[in-house]
């Protein structure tokens, strides 16, 4: 069975496309979970796309992710910077995890620098918009083929 991959989006993520797109380009959601289907299907991958505006059912599709999934992408958007649950979930999963964000978090916000998130994940990638999920999605097709 080919390896595959949960990939949970936090709030306001739906909003893609419409929202601050000189922040975060004019990819709606829908574009960037195509062009990772079908990144996907080339590496031989299979791909998930979930998006929550509450911090509680990301947490609750993080425990629940060993039942069928090999590895997690998360972008999870400002609860990035203040979830401990969420961090504390993903701390709990044996899963490899890999941190996505459409902005640079880094050249933003002070408040935008720190991330629970990143406490959990392999490695993170930021500042690409949306190619940045096709690119984690590479990240996790070398893991597999390591382990
Ligand atoms: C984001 C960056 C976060 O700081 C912000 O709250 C988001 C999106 C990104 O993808 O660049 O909602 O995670």
């Amino acid at each position: 069975m080919s390896n595959r991959i949960l990939v949970l989006n936090g709030p306001n993520l739906n909003l893609l496309g419409e929202r601050e797109p000189d922040i975060y380009g004019g990819e709606t959601l829908a574009r960037i979970e195509a062009a990772c289907v079908k990144r996907a299907g080339e590496l031989g991958l299979g791909v998930e796309f979930r998006q929550s505006n509450s911090e509680g059912e990301l947490v609750d599709w993080v425990q629940q992710a060993k039942d069928g999934f090999s590895a997690l992408m998360v972008n999870a958007g400002a609860y990035t910077h203040t979830s401990v649950a969420l961090l504390d979930a993903l701390l709990a999963s044996d899963l490899p995890i890999i941190e996505v964000h459409l902005s640079n978090i880094h050249q933003r916000d002070e408040f935008r620098h720190h991330s629970y998130v990143s406490k959990a994940a392999r490695g993170m990638i930021c500042g690409f918009g949306g190619h940045g999920y096709v690119l984690a999605l590479e990240a996790a097709a070398k893991i597999f083929e390591a382990e």
